[in-house]
């Protein structure tokens, strides 16, 4: 039976959060319902990993393409083992980097009483150890492995505070945890330990350099992977719903400006990723910029927003990833993404 929180949507903003409204939250995970839980990357939209009801309403919430699999979020390395083949180079990077931002996708165990769903049918499963308190809570008191992807409607901006998640998911979801800001603001790191080579599947905060260091191994390019599909590789993807110029000296008259270090341009449409030209302080803001400039373009009747060149050192290549996604032609339902 799906319990659902409330008749009426939670108001926001409520930055903290009671024992009881966590174990309210673990109530509703355990009936099959989906709550909104801060994590340090972004908000992720968590269900029940072993309860096909609420693995469906995720796919549901977001729009999101049943081919598309979910990450799992555990509490411990036992936790993992139990869904995952561990392999060495897995335990040397989840020794340093869990809990954290990296999601490990490995060969998945048949039969540890996962939703079909949540892994789209492959034999691989990606997974996560969250470092946020709130998420951990939330794992601990449902008792049950959380399928959490990030919290927006599918090829929209991904939600780093929970007025984004109320814009964009709204009353989808049966509960939204306010954790405030997440820290580091971008999706984790993903690396495919499931062959011979890891592959980096998608750049984040661990940056492919500290991969490479942990692990004493290159990381394979995406590109040569054939299958699985990975993370984001619609290339349409964290869409603001006006397009996106990259690699702008400035702004046209009709656009918003994303600057990054030093700039000339002031204004209500100018935002700076990091005015002291930090990766890190980027990858932070990044997803906050863009939902603030798209309402900025919708506030001023503004056509479009025009990013500054970012640097590829460190975070910067997740960033440049997520910008390259921005600002690649829609696809048919990138324009429904909500602006506040
Ligand atoms: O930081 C994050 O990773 C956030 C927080 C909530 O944990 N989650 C997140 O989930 O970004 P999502 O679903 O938006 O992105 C996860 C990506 C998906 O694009 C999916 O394709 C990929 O992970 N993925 C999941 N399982 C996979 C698998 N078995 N093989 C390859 N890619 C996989
Ligand atoms: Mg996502």
């Amino acid at each position: 039976m799906i319990h659902h929180a409330d008749p009426t949507p939670e108001t926001l903003p409520e930055k903290n959060i009671s024992p009881e409204r966590m174990a309210q939250a673990a109530r509703i995970i355990g009936g099959g319902g989906i709550v909104a839980v801060p994590t340090e990357t972004v908000y992720g939209l968590a269900a029940n990993a072993t309860h096909e009801t609420g693995v469906r309403r995720i796919f549901r919430a977001k729009g999101r393409p049943a081919c598309n699999p979910l990450i799992v979020h555990v509490s411990d390395i036992s936790m993992a083992a139990r869904y995952a083949v561990i392999p060495r180079e897995a335990h040397m990077l989840a020794a340093r980097f869990w809990p954290g931002p990296l999601t490990l996708v490995l060969k998945r165990r048949p039969g540890s009483g996962l939703s079909t769903p949540v892994t789209s049918g492959l034999d691989t499963i990606a997974l996560r150890i969250p470092a946020h308190p709130v998420a951990r809570m939330l794992i601990r008191e449902a008792h049950c492995p959380l399928a959490a992807p990030s919290a927006n409607r599918s090829g929209c901006v991904s939600p780093t505070t929970a007025a984004h998640v109320q814009t964009s998911l709204g009353t989808d979801v049966d509960m939204i945890l306010d954790g405030g800001p997440c820290r580091i603001g971008i999706e984790s790191t993903i690396v495919a330990l499931d062959g011979t080579t890891p592959v980096l599947l998608r750049p984040g905060s661990i940056t492919r350099h500290q991969i490479e260091e942990c692990t004493g191994r290159k990381t394979g390019e995406t590109g040569r992977r054939q299958k699985p599909q990975a993370p984001g590789m619609m290339e349409s993807h964290y869409a603001p719903s006006v397009p996106v110029r990259l690699e702008a000296a400035g702004p046209e008259p009709a656009e918003a400006f994303l600057a990054f270090g030093k700039t000339a341009f002031t204004g209500p449409h100018i935002r700076n990723l990091s005015p002291g030209g930090d990766p890190d302080e980027a990858a932070a803001s990044l997803f906050s910029c863009l939902h603030d400039l798209d309402a900025v373009c919708t506030a001023y009747g503004l056509e479009g927003i025009a990013v500054a060149p970012v640097p590829q050192q460190g975070a910067g290549e997740a960033v440049n990833d997520r910008l390259a996604r921005a600002a690649f032609p829609r696809q048919p339902d990138a324009s429904s993404c909500r602006t506040p």
